[in-house]
Order: structure tokens, then C-alpha cells, then sequence
């Protein structure tokens, strides 16, 4: 009697069939959605150095790599443009026949029910690497928001399913809800950034995306790692406003804003973005062998589900699909 123990709870750990049984989160290729890196000049494409795995593709070379996403099984897309010409005011971002919309409709042609998604933001675009448009060295709240309404009409028009606004302006998704309707584009969606962090973990995207700021840091826009409180007060913004999901960005350091802005929306769709830095360190380790890229790739995604993401855009969509393909 003196060792009876109620509850055991490695009874449910016996072996993988019963572990199966009471899992409580599954992954899935549904959960995932491919980033991917579209340049205008041919020399800008290619392997990105700080990114062990992802490359920047030319639209003539997208079809091929779109094919082999659709038939993997993930859903989406999310399409970053490298253009190439910039200015000050991110003029090339609103170019009817740009390098987003041409890769729009290349993706369209190749696989008719991705939903194709299209950030929406102008660091990018602007000489001087800022999310928006410059006036006394700061910022311009308003004239930015305006400006990306009309990029976000430039994607609808070109075909994109849902725009992701990712410039942490104020204001922007009201700004952008607003054009599309008016521009007649009531039934393409929103997911915004609304809660997105100023971190350190972009590090190896603005090597990817040639988007560094020229000057200063994006502080000023983007929220302090520090804050949770206010991650719901973004969310709750962006919601009002017109916002049809909501994104939490990074993703690993961030479980905990991810738990509670979904706990705060459980009935609006949750995406985490598990960042460029979050791949690199990984695949850093795993290149060296002292993790398994599979393993720990795997964990990572099913630790994001877990904390409350609906969808996970993450640099491994293609191929953890395939893992877990492999698995069943
Ligand atoms: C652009 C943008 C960034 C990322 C997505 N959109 C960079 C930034 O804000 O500096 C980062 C994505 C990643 O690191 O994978 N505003």
C-alpha cells in the first residue's frame, strides 16, 4: 500500500499508438504558409547567404517552385517583392505591372486554388529602408497609411487573395479595408501584422529582403519586445478597423503573446511568424550536427500550434509538409 500513486501519468506514454490517442495538437501541411522572395533583376536571384536552404527566385523561376508547394499540400503563399529601382516615397510598389503583381499572376498560373497572400509594406521600396514615407526625418503616420492602401488595391488588382499589411503604421488597416472597398476589392482579406515585434530575429529577412533602414531603427513603429499588454490593445485596434486575421511576429520568444491574443480572439483566425532569424539559428546548429533539423523543426512548429496559432507562416512550410507525409 505504501507505494499506491493514483494517477500515473506515463500509463498514456507506453508506446506511440497511445501517445497518438491522447496527443492534444497536431500538425498539419493546412497549418502552414510558404514565404517567398521574389526579385525583378535576374542578378538578385539565388541563395541567401545568412539563410542556409532559401533562395530569391525571378518570376520565371517561380512557377516551377509554386508547383512543388501547391503539391505539397501547403495552402498559401506570402509573397515579398524585391524590386528594382527604390525612392523615397516606395513609387516602385505601386506599379501596376511591379514585381509583386507579375509574381501574383505567376503563381495564379500555375496553381489556381493557392491562396495567395502579399505583404504589404515599402521598406523594400524606399532608398531609405523605412516601412514608410519620410517627412523631417520621422515617419509620416498618415501619408504612409494612404500609401499603403493603394499598394494593398495594386495586389488586389494583380490577384492576391489576401494583403498583409506588415508596416506597424496606425491607422493602416482601416486605410487599406477602406481602399480596397472602394476600389471595389470587398472580398479580399486582411491579415495583419498587428502585433509585430522590433526584433532582433529579422536580422538574416533584411539581408533576404534588402530592407535594412538606412538610418535609425524601426522602434518608433514596431512594438517593444518587453510589452504584452499592449499586444492586445494591437489586436484589438487592428480588429475594429476591419482586420480579417490577425499575426503575431516572431514567434518562439513570443508563445506567450501568441496564448494571449488568442485567448483575448478565440473566434479570429491567429497567425505566428516564425522569422528568418528563428530558421537561421536552427539550420546553423543543425549544418553543424548538434541538432536534428527535422526533429527540432517539427517541435518548434507543433510548440507554435500549441500556444494558440491557427496558421504558421514559417521558412520550412514545403518541406515539413513533406516530412509529415512521410510520417503517416
Ligand atoms: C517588412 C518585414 C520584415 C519581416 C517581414 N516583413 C522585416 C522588418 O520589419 O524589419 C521579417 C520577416 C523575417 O525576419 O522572416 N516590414
Amino acid at each position: 500500500m505504501s507505494n499506491r500513486i493514483k494517477r500515473r501519468m506515463r500509463r498514456l506514454r507506453t508506446n506511440e499508438s497511445i501517445r497518438s490517442l491522447v496527443r492534444e495538437t497536431r500538425l498539419s501541411a493546412s497549418d502552414f504558409i510558404q514565404p517567398l522572395f521574389v526579385v525583378e533583376r535576374p542578378e538578385d536571384a539565388g541563395p541567401i547567404e545568412s539563410m542556409p536552404g532559401v533562395s530569391r527566385y525571378t518570376v520565371s523561376q517561380l512557377g516551377d517552385i509554386v508547383g512543388g508547394i501547391a503539391q505539397s499540400n501547403v495552402p498559401a503563399v506570402l509573397l515579398f517583392g524585391i524590386p528594382s529601382g527604390k525612392d523615397a516615397s516606395a513609387s516602385t510598389a505601386i506599379e501596376p505591372d511591379g514585381i509583386v503583381p507579375q509574381a501574383i499572376r505567376a503563381c495564379r498560373d500555375v496553381a489556381k486554388d493557392l491562396v495567395i497572400i502579399s505583404d504589404v509594406c515599402m521598406c523594400s521600396y524606399t532608398d531609405h529602408g523605412h516601412c514608410g514615407i519620410i517627412r523631417e526625418d520621422r515617419v509620416d503616420n498618415d501619408a504612409s497609411s494612404r500609401r499603403l492602401g493603394e499598394i494593398a488595391v495594386c495586389h488586389a488588382n494583380a490577384g492576391a487573395d489576401w494583403v498583409a499589411p506588415s508596416a506597424m503604421m496606425d491607422g493602416m488597416v482601416a486605410a487599406i479595408r477602406g481602399a480596397l472597398d472602394d476600389a471595389g476589392y470587398d472580398s479580399t482579406g486582411i491579415l495583419s501584422y498587428a502585433v509585430k515585434y522590433a526584433s532582433s530575429f529579422y536580422g538574416p529577412f533584411r539581408e533576404a529582403a534588402d530592407c535594412a533602414p538606412q538610418f535609425s531603427d524601426r522602434k518608433t513603429y514596431q512594438m517593444d519586445p518587453a510589452n504584452a499588454g499592449e499586444a492586445l490593445a494591437e489586436a484589438k485596434i487592428d480588429l475594429d478597423e476591419g482586420a480579417d486575421m490577425l499575426m503575431v511576429k516572431p514567434a518562439m520568444a513570443y508563445l506567450d503573446v501568441i496564448h494571449r491574443v488568442k485567448s483575448a480572439h478565440p473566434d479570429v483566425p491567429l497567425a505566428a511568424y516564425q522569422v528568418s532569424g528563428e530558421y537561421s539559428m536552427i539550420q546553423a546548429a543543425a549544418q553543424r550536427d548538434w541538432i536534428d533539423e527535422k526533429r527540432v523543426v517539427l517541435e518548434s512548429l507543433t510548440a507554435i500550434k500549441r500556444a494558440g496559432a491557427d496558421m504558421i507562416i514559417t521558412y520550412w512550410a514545403s518541406k515539413a509538409a513533406q516530412w509529415l507525409r512521410d510520417e503517416s
